[in-house]
């Protein structure tokens, strides 16, 4: 007995359309599944069956995914076969399994960020056969990198909303995709057709409890830019005119082939940025303080065609080694001028993606008299401050990263 009929009319098998009002939304519960569901490997209940029905529910559901040209093109391989899933396990095994528990040995009782991840990786390497139904989302093509949508972008949103209606049902999946380096011998072993292309694994398997919690993510305000690129905004109403007071914002980001370490040890340096910035000169430590850390003060001095030399002191904010390094241009974060910061995002170990952030505001600063004195150009003012900051930021990134990968 299928527990959702509203796609398929159980007597004339024709489509009936399921109507929803969004005023019965509970968002509460829409938001906790959206926000819960995770990678299960460890949780993953491999003794209790699941049946063919729930998955065909869950697959109705994500089928209502959108595609490209409207078009029915995804297919979904059921994997229930003890033989088929030994098989799949065992080429899993040779292109992650190996891998994955010999790095979660590494990592074993240490305070390394992916060590439990590797944990849970492995467990999942070393259980697959056991998972009781493996999911495999494939899209009619191939990827040929002809920058047209049609491929991945058909089919990844319906197999995420299988996770999501899965995990409503009390399931755990987890999105997996090492196995796909095996093509060959997964189309051999599935009989999978060419022109059919296989985009994920899914375990899918009732869930040990039900419980599971978000993770830290970086906000949407960190990482959404408005109507350009590298534009940010801390409080932006479009009912009105931009602000200096919706805290405008620049992000620059860029991925450097160096460890973190490098390049953390290139970012301390206060006064780095004044081989790159038109505008940044240079700094100094403030009277009585000599290295970076949470408190310590610095003198810089800037230069601007239009406004000439001057100087701001700023504060140390944050200073996580090998990851944040940021100040308020001012005494703290709720007075200051701006708010300037360096992260450094690890990448698979050797590599990492520096992010280097401005925030304007809250307190005043060099463009208040200005706005000040041309109110009704208030709008065109923080764009050209925000043009601005971004082109001194690109150079700055851009010349980090060449010191990184050289010296
Ligand atoms: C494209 C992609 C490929 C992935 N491949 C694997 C995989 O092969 N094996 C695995 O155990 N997890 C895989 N994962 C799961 C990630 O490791 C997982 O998302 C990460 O551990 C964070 O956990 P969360 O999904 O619960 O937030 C993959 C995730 C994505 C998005």
């Amino acid at each position: 007995m299928r527990l959702t009929v509203f796609m398929h009319s159980p007597k004339s098998n024709e489509p009936v359309p399921v109507r929803y009002d969004v005023e019965d939304v509970d968002l509460a519960s829409v938001d906790g599944v959206l926000s819960t569901t995770r990678s299960v490997r460890l949780r993953l209940d491999l003794e209790r069956p699941v049946s063919n029905d729930l998955l065909l529910d869950c697959i109705d559901i994500a089928e209502q995914g959108p595609g490209g040209g409207n078009q029915s093109s995804r297919r979904w391989l059921i994997i229930r076969d003890r033989d088929q899933k030994q098989a799949l396990s065992e080429l899993y095994w040779e292109g992650a399994g190996k891998w994955m528990a010999s790095a979660r040995d590494k990592l074993a009782d240490t305070d390394h960020r992916n060590a439990n991840v590797m944990r849970s990786a492995a467990h999942l390497a070393e259980h697959l056969a056991d998972v009781p139904a493996l999911v495999i989302p494939c899209i009619w093509g191939v990827h040929d990198d002809s920058k047209k949508p049609g491929l991945f972008d058909s089919v990844v949103q319906s197999a995420w909303s299988f996770c999501l209606a899965a995990r409503a049902r009390g399931l755990a999946t987890a999105w997996t995709t090492a196995i796909l380096n095996h093509d060959t011998e997964i189309r051999d072993l599935l009989e999978i057709p060419a022109g059919i292309t296989p985009v994920a694994l899914l375990p899918v398997a009732y869930s040990k409890g039900g419980d599971f919690a978000s993770v830290p993510r970086r906000s949407a305000k960190e990482i959404s830019y408005f109507d350009r690129w590298g534009r940010t905004w801390e409080n932006r109403d479009d009912q009105a005119a931009r602000r200096i007071t919706e805290g405008p914002g620049v992000t620059v980001e860029i991925d450097v082939d160096a460890p973190p370490t490098k390049v953390w040890s290139l970012i301390c340096d206060i006064s780095l940025s004044a081989q790159f910035s038109e505008e940044f000169q240079g700094a100094e430590w403030a009277e009585g303080h000599s290295g970076p850390a949470v408190g310590a003060r610095f003198v810089g001095t800037n230069r601007h065609p239009a406004i000439g030399e001057w100087q701001t002191t700023s504060t140390i904010t944050e200073f996580a080694e090998n990851q944040r390094f940021g100040w308020a241009v001012g005494d703290d974060e709720e007075t200051a001028a701006a708010r300037w910061r360096w992260e450094i995002d690890e990448l698979h170990g050797h590599r990492c993606r520096l992010r280097h952030t401005v925030r304007l505001g809250p307190g005043p600063s060099g463009l208040t008299p200005a706005i000040e004195a041309m109110p009704d150009k208030e709008a065109l003012i923080v764009d050209r401050r925000q043009q601005e900051h971004l082109a001194n930021m690109v150079r700055c990134v851009e010349g980090v990263k060449a010191l990184a990968e050289t010296s």
